[in-house]
């Protein structure tokens, strides 16, 4: 008795939310609200969420389908990160007017641009629908009535806890937005892919827009006549500065966590799909980096590319560090075992998910490995990309990233997935590398590309049929339909067996709040990192000859003069700007963007990002290493008013 009695205890420990973990629905946000004002939260649960009033939710916008922005003043201007207005900036970008590189100031309503194909969506409500569903109704009638409520009206029903619960959730789409500002590339994006994922940092990740609405107000279509938005409630900016362990919330719309897997799921990321893809990412970026530093056309050419490429290989190189580091496995394995004695269906559930298991997770790396290898692979280069300067000096890297990515095909991906197409071309060519090099003269030559053809043709059948096999299309992770349901009841186990542990439903790119404290964190033993970095930081990586750290030279100069203005602060004892922050919320990516807010609810700064060590929070979180990385909004204030003379922007908004 004493023995399980102990052993619960400890299991509780474990597994009771750790200080700042958690990523909470708005509408229950109720349930937290004592916890957060007893960390230095000062305002009410209806502040945050109301479906009577304005609440912080109408400031707050799914941005582009996969990022955060917030409204900042009464006439619909909007903050988010440079690296999700990207798009925008550069299809703005010509080699006259390079934004990109110079940044990009409207001083007045008309010189704003639009964008085709960028919305935002503001949350009007979400509710639970468990029970209609149960009754009988399908997500479709529900969200075909919610749709109908009002024009511009979007709706989608979520799954929560593996669809235990379900829920809808109702937003207003506006698709007029227009960019209004974003400083030069060597500020949004300082540090290149080098500092990304990094502490300390120093990038001015901001960009800015404008939502414009009818003259009523109401979503449209862009219109000349259209007029700026006027938003129920926008977030007033302190620039009064903040202190270490201070209260911080993050309100936003991180994409996808998956906190109750199974130990059998963990052991599958850390043990073999992150592996795998890092070491084909760490092929396809030596083959680009080559690349990139033997030809500037290059450099650029491929800087998208590797960028995208860099983003998640440094991530996944941090999960499977925490997630080793924590023995996530070794910890999941004790939890299930107590499962299975405390729960009286445990043992079955749990053994019906091990065997559901293993019938899926060779057919689920087939697919993720087919993914990232021949599907990373162009069928063809369009006329376009022919047409430019830079086409011919990219022949070489390609036809490398052919061979290489062909290569880990036929060394990585479990036998009985490989397609007759690709075993029948390597057969008859010699080596997967040989037929790489048959495909790729193909592709490049242009024209018919029958070779090509069909193993797009085979790959795409090969995907269908996992997918089959799966039996679900939602397949951002390692999951199969059955295991949804069996999933559903383990959770449902999990809550009723710990009433007292605070349950969070995974990420799924719906409205959350986390909150936490602007913290610092020991890096290594005897190196304690702190919360804050400054303009002498940037001044101190400044350097011409590296693309990443050369800054402009106007805020050289202003650091030479020390001219800061009413954003000059002293940190330990000298004078100088903030620019970034670390604080300990539980966010993940789709969080980038979001307002990172006091304890009175006021802006204090953007997030963009977590320390790579952070990474393994979107499976487990561990709050004394887990930090995300926001911009402080007096950095952000600065560039605006000294490096873009925004001063319309400045007094626009409510700053305090
Ligand atoms: N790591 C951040 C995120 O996951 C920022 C990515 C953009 N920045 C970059 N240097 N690639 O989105
Ligand atoms: N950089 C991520 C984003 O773009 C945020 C993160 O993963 O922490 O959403």
């Amino acid at each position: 008795m004493k023995r399980t009695l102990l052993t619960l205890c400890a299991l509780l420990g474990l597994l009771s939310a750790a200080a700042d973990e958690g990523m909470w629905l708005p509408s229950l946000i109720s349930e937290r609200i004592d916890d957060m004002r007893a960390k230095g939260f000062r305002l009410t649960a209806e502040d945050i969420y109301s479906i009577n009033r304005a609440s912080m939710k109408d400031a707050v916008v799914l941005f582009d389908g996969g990022c955060t922005g917030e409204l900042v003043s009464a006439e619909g201007l909007l903050l988010t990160n440079h690296h999700c207005g990207y798009d925008a900036i550069q299809r703005h970008s010509t080699v006259e007017h390079d934004y990109l590189t110079y940044g990009f100031w409207a001083r007045t309503r008309q010189e704003e641009l639009p964008n085709k194909d960028l919305n935002v969506r503001f949350l009007v409500r979400m509710e639970e629908v468990t029970d209609r569903i149960s009754a009988g109704e399908t997500s479709a009638e529900i969200i075909r009535k919610a749709e109908a409520e009002a024009p511009g009206y979007r709706a989608t029903v979520e799954q929560m806890y593996y669809g235990d619960q379900q829920f809808l959730f109702v937003y207003e789409q506006f698709d007029d937005v227009r960019l209004v500002a974003a400083p030069p590339s060597s500020i949004g994006k300082f540090g290149g892919d080098t500092d990304n994922w990094i502490w300390p940092r120093h990038t001015g990740d901001f960009s800015v827009f404008r939502i414009y609405a009818s003259p009523d107000n109401k979503p449209a279509a862009y219109s000349p006549d259209n007029v700026p938005y006027r938003p129920k409630k926008f977030f007033t900016i302190s620039t009064k500065g903040f202190r270490e362990g201070d209260f911080t919330m993050i309100y936003g719309f991180p994409g996808n966590t998956q906190e109750y897997i199974l130990s059998d799921a963990v052991d599958y990321v850390a043990r073999l799909s992150d592996p795998a893809k890092i070491a084909i990412r760490d092929g396809r970026l030596e083959i680009i980096t080559q690349a990139q530093e033997s030809d500037p056309a290059l450099r650029i050419h491929y800087a998208a590319k590797h960028a995208a490429i860099a983003n998640a290989w440094k991530k996944w190189q941090g999960e499977v560090l925490g997630l080793t580091r924590m023995k996530t496995v070794e910890t999941k394995r004790r939890q299930e075992e107590t499962f299975a004695r405390e729960n009286s269906r445990g043992a079955e559930l749990l053994d019906a998910m091990r065997a559901e298991y293993r019938r899926i997770t060779t057919p689920y790396f087939a697919r993720e490995i087919t993914l990232e290898t021949l599907r990373a692979l162009p069928a063809k280069y369009t006329d376009e990309e022919r047409a430019e300067a830079v086409f011919p000096a990219r022949r070489e890297t390609e036809e490398r990233l052919f061979r290489w990515l062909f290569g880990e095909y036929a060394r990585r991906c479990p036998a009985q997935y490989q397609i007759p197409e690709f075993l029948d071309g390597v057969a008859e060519s010699g080596s997967p590398e040989a037929f790489a090099d048959r495909v790729f003269e193909q592709v490049w030559a242009g024209g018919d590309a029958p070779l090509a053809d069909s193993l797009r043709t085979g790959s795409k059948r090969m995907l269908d049929h996992i997918t089959w096999l799966l039996g679900t299309d939602r397949l951002r992770n390692l999951t199969s339909k059955r295991l949804d349901g069996l999933y559903r009841e383990y959770v449902h186990g999990l809550r009723q067996t710990w009433p007292e542990r605070p349950f969070y439903p995974d990420a799924n790119l719906t409205l959350r709040v986390a909150y936490g404290a602007i913290a610092g964190y020991e890096y290594a033993d005897g190196e304690y990192h702190t919360p804050q970095t400054t303009l002498d930081g940037i001044i101190a990586k400044d350097n011409p000859e590296i693309y990443d750290y050369d800054i402009p030279q106007a805020l050289r100069d202003l650091y030479a003069a020390k001219d800061y203005g009413r954003w000059g602060v002293v940190i330990n004892g000298r004078r100088t700007v903030p620019v970034c922050f670390l604080a300990s919320n539980h966010t993940t990516g789709g969080n980038s963007g979001s307002p990172v807010l006091n304890g009175r609810g006021e802006l204090i700064g953007i997030n963009f990002d977590r320390t790579w060590r952070s990474t393994m929070s979107d499976i487990a979180f561990d709050p004394s290493i887990c930090r995300n990385i926001a911009v402080d909004i007096r950095y952000v204030l600065f560039v605006m008013d000294r490096i873009g003379g925004a001063k319309n922007l400045i007094k626009e908004m409510n700053i305090k």
